[in-house]
């Protein structure tokens, strides 16, 4: 599964984008959303891919932008959608959906809160969302534990599809912990900019914690 979301920069256009799929569901951008929405339900035929993470080979490949994107197209076809911000290092979708201090992700790993007081409803569809919370000292720590485990068992049987954010897969070790926890992985790759050894060493340490990468988004930065 390769497709290319090809976007022109503008400022107005940077603070809505990632929303397009749910302001503009007519747009070239949402029609792709729903294209990898489709691959995914046609890739769970025999399995069902619950737990997906959305990760990259680096920083600022596009990795939030598209997991939200997909979160919005998954809960417009009447899926209940929990995006989960497991990018505990820098976390941005607190901020995205204006959940400024909000309790999260952090905060339910050390007990300080229930996942019902973290978990946050949206306006759009069915689509649920659990911050960061906290940036914790020890990210790798808390992603890789029990209470982390715990977590997702719990909330499987909730949700149609559970998406995590997260952060690089070649610059932490929480993405792999994540990964090998998760049904599938979709890579994030910026056409003409990840170099290709990146892209295939982020498969291969992938595939060493047996987690199954679904598909490429090419996301295409102008
Ligand atoms: N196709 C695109 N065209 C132009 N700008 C884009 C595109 N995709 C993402 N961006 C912008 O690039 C920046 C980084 O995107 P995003 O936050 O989604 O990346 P990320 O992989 O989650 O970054 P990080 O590694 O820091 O978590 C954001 O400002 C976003 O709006
Ligand atoms: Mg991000």
């Amino acid at each position: 599964m390769v497709l290319r979301i090809n976007k022109k920069k503008s400022v107005r256009e940077n603070s809505k984008r990632h929303f397009v799929s749910y302001s503009n569901p007519s747009s070239q951008i949402a029609e792709q959303f729903r294209t990898i929405r489709t691959n995914i339900q046609f890739s769970s035929i025999n399995k069902k891919h619950k737990t997906l993470i959305i990760t990259s080979p680096s920083h600022g490949e596009g990795k939030t932008t598209s997991a939200i994107n997909l979160a919005i197209s998954l809960s417009q076809q009447g899926d209940k959608v929990l995006l989960v911000d497991a990018n505990l290092r820098r976390p941005t979708v607190h901020s995205t959906f204006n959940l400024k201090d909000a309790l999260g992700l952090s905060e339910v790993l050390i007990g300080k809160a229930t996942i019902e007081d973290a978990i946050v409803q949206t306006q759009i569809g069915q689509l649920e969302v659990l911050p960061s919370g906290i940036t914790p000292p020890n990210p790798a720590e808390l992603i890789g534990s029990k209470a982390m485990s715990q977590f997702i068992k719990e909330i499987t049987d909730e949700y149609d599809v559970i998406l995590f954010d997260s952060p690089p897969v070649l610059e932490t070790t929480d993405t792999k912990l994540l990964a090998g926890q998760c049904d599938g992985v979709i890579l994030v790759l910026t056409s003409g900019k990840t170099d290709r050894e990146k892209a295939i060493e982020a498969n291969r340490l992938l595939n060493l914690v047996r987690a199954k990468v679904l598909g490429v988004i090419l996301n295409e930065r102008n």
